[in-house]
């Protein structure tokens, strides 16, 4: 505990202190090529740590949406198939990634492996064709 404590309030703070940032917009045109070099490991940890709670927020947002991007647009998603035009079989998406949806593309093969799921369609044939 001692050696994140230190790090916290001691080193973590001394090393901020120690980055060349200006007191004003002009003096950023003033940095030397040393000044730039040493403001790029912690730009590259903020730019990390933002990219990241990013990726963390855009998903708890995400979550308990079951579409994520089919026909976003409009307020419901509602498809009609004529039982007429299903030939043999068809199988329709129910992990809503399929980018040929209403139908499934087997995008929810890769969904499956992500999520440790066991989604698949729904497949819908003629009774006398099985
Ligand atoms: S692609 Fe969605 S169930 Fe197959």
């Amino acid at each position: 505990m001692q050696i994140v404590s230190n790090l916290v309030k001691v080193s973590i703070p001394n090393y901020l202190a120690g980055l060349p940032i200006p007191d004003s917009i002009g003096g950023w045109f003033r940095l030397g090529v040393r000044d730039w070099l040493a403001l790029i490991p912690p730009t590259a940890v903020l730019g990390g740590i933002s990219y990241v709670s990013y990726q963390t927020i855009k998903k708890a947002r995400e979550n308990g949406k079951v579409n994520p991007d089919i026909r976003k647009e409009i307020p419901k998603v509602v498809d009609f198939i004529d039982i007429e035009d299903i030939t043999d079989k068809a199988s329709l998406c129910r992990c809503w990634r399929s980018k040929n949806w209403p139908y499934c593309d087997g995008s929810h093969g890769n969904l499956n492996k992500e999520t440790g799921d066991n989604v698949g369609p729904v497949v819908i044939r003629h009774k006398e064709k099985k």
